[in-house]
């Protein structure tokens, strides 16, 4: 993956060599938080975004989007309406350009950065930011908390 590098600044952002865990870290680390094993790193694309469902809902319940190098986790909720999904097609998260985040509902537009809604029905709003991880095999965790 070359020497990217970053550190966690806030939750939902993690840098490519963050601090890996051991698997003993996967266990419960609270009473209500877990970390799920979501996909190895190389399997992320710049720019674009990818689904998952830790929480078991049946369909994609969060999605981690790279941008810069950069990993940012959300749940699939959009706030201005509590459960509704946000991409119009799986993985379609962002918009053409793979600038923002882009709610297909009534087209709240989010920071991937921040997950704060930039435009739309919900301004000043945000996404909820999902804790992710990095263990030293690769795989992607995610912080679960149920
Ligand atoms: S449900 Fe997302 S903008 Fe309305």
């Amino acid at each position: 993956m070359g020497s990217l590098r970053a550190t966690s600044t806030q939750a939902g952002l993690i840098g490519l060599n963050d601090e890996a865990s051991t698997a003993e870290d996967l266990t419960e680390r609270e009473s209500s938080t877990q970390r799920v094993e979501l996909c190895h790193i190389a399997e992320l694309r710049e720019s674009r975004a990818q689904g998952f469902d830790p929480f078991r809902e049946g369909q994609a319940s969060l999605f981690v989007v790279k941008k810069d190098t950069s990993l940012y986790a959300y749940r699939d909720r959009c706030p201005h309406y509590g459960t509704t999904p946000l991409p119009w097609k799986k993985n379609e998260y962002l918009d053409k350009a793979g600038d923002v985040i882009v709610c297909a509902a009534h087209g709240a537009r989010f920071d991937i950065t921040t997950g704060i809604c930039i435009s739309g029905p919900c301004l000043g709003q945000s996404l909820s930011a999902i804790a992710l991880h990095v263990r030293r095999d690769g795989q992607l965790v995610a912080d679960v908390h149920t």
